[in-house]
């Protein structure tokens, strides 16, 4: 990437100057992914690491909901995120006031929250998930029905792999709703021999057609694990790409879906971020303190 070098180093300078580690998401840009980021993983890994991180700053490379769990698990650190547009389609979906009005509707019923809500909504529920660990989380509870929020889609796989009883939110994510069935059974027909895998907020119909489903982290172990010849990955179009640079020799097929909110992040903005300690990241700290209990929650649950 000739044209983009001097930001990486000049980001990596920076980093230095200003002691802060810059934390990517899976969908971040290869430039982004390989040359600028000092951790990188799925909703999971980036909450754990947040809790353990010594810098001063925090650079969140995703989307804004990434960056409020970042600042929740480590509210004392400055939280930037380069482009405080970069939202999600699930986290719009919903608000604290929706949970409240579910508790009303299902008293009782414990709330589990993915992690891609908004602080305020984290603050409402019982637990958050991500998609690596919805199940587990579903379980944990020890009940035998539960509300899903925001997404309807990890919710049903989640439902098909438990015998918890669903209720779920309506929200979709708007890169990974729009794959088909259809689309899948299209690829295998021209290639038998293809190997297809899907992250869980696809429709169910697509999950149908996957040969595995799991988080961006999980899909990313598959491909290192089973090493197919050819793999589709059903997520956004920087999965591949990153996983190209690290294993040359497996063929990403095509097509993907571009996430614009995670698109929105650029080199020149994490540049602009570091020199000008900007777009920061403020929750309220009522808010902070009631969301951390169901981030915690959840990650103890994984130690
Ligand atoms: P993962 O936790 O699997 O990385 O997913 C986050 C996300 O936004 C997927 O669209
Ligand atoms: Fe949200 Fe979907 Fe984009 Fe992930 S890919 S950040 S779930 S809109």
């Amino acid at each position: 990437w000739p044209l983009m070098a001097p930001y990486i180093k000049a980001i990596n300078e920076l980093k230095r100057e200003r002691n802060a580690v810059v934390l990517a998401h899976n969908y971040q840009t290869p430039e982004i992914f390989h040359c600028v980021s000092d951790i990188v993983g799925d909703s999971l890994q980036l909450a754990i690491e947040a809790t353990k991180v010594k810098a001063d700053v925090i650079v969140q490379c995703g989307v804004h909901f990434m960056a409020e769990t970042s600042k929740i698990l480590s509210p004392d650190k400055t939280v930037l995120i380069p482009d405080s547009r970069a939202g999600c389609s699930l986290a719009a979906s919903i608000t604290g006031e929706d949970v409240r009005a579910l508790r009303e509707r299902f008293p009782g019923v414990p709330v589990v929250a993915y992690v891609n809500t908004s602080a305020e909504v984290k603050a409402e529920v019982d637990i958050c998930c991500t998609s690596s660990n919805a199940v587990q989380v579903v379980e944990s509870l020890g009940v035998d029905t539960v509300i899903m929020v925001p997404d309807q889609y990890l919710a049903r796989f989640v439902a098909s792999q438990t015998d918890v009883k669903i209720i779920a939110w309506k929200g979709a994510c708007e890169v990974h709703e729009r794959f088909t069935g259809d689309e899948l059974r299209t690829y295998r027909e021209a290639d038998p021999d293809v190997k297809i895998i899907a992250h869980p907020e696809c429709p169910p119909d697509v999950i149908a057609e996957a040969d595995f489903t799991g988080s961006t982290a999980h899909m990313i172990n598959w491909v290192r694990k089973e090493h197919p010849p050819r793999v589709v990955m059903i997520t956004e179009c920087s999965m591949a790409d990153n996983v190209q640079a690290e294993l040359p020799d497996v063929e990403m097929v095509r097509p993907c879906n571009l996430c614009p909110h995670m698109k929105r992040i650029t080199l020149p903005k994490i540049l602009d971020s570091l020199i000008y300690l900007r777009e920061e990241v403020t929750i309220d700290p009522a808010v902070i303190d009631k969301a951390r209990r169901s981030v915690e929650r959840m990650i103890n649950l994984k130690n």
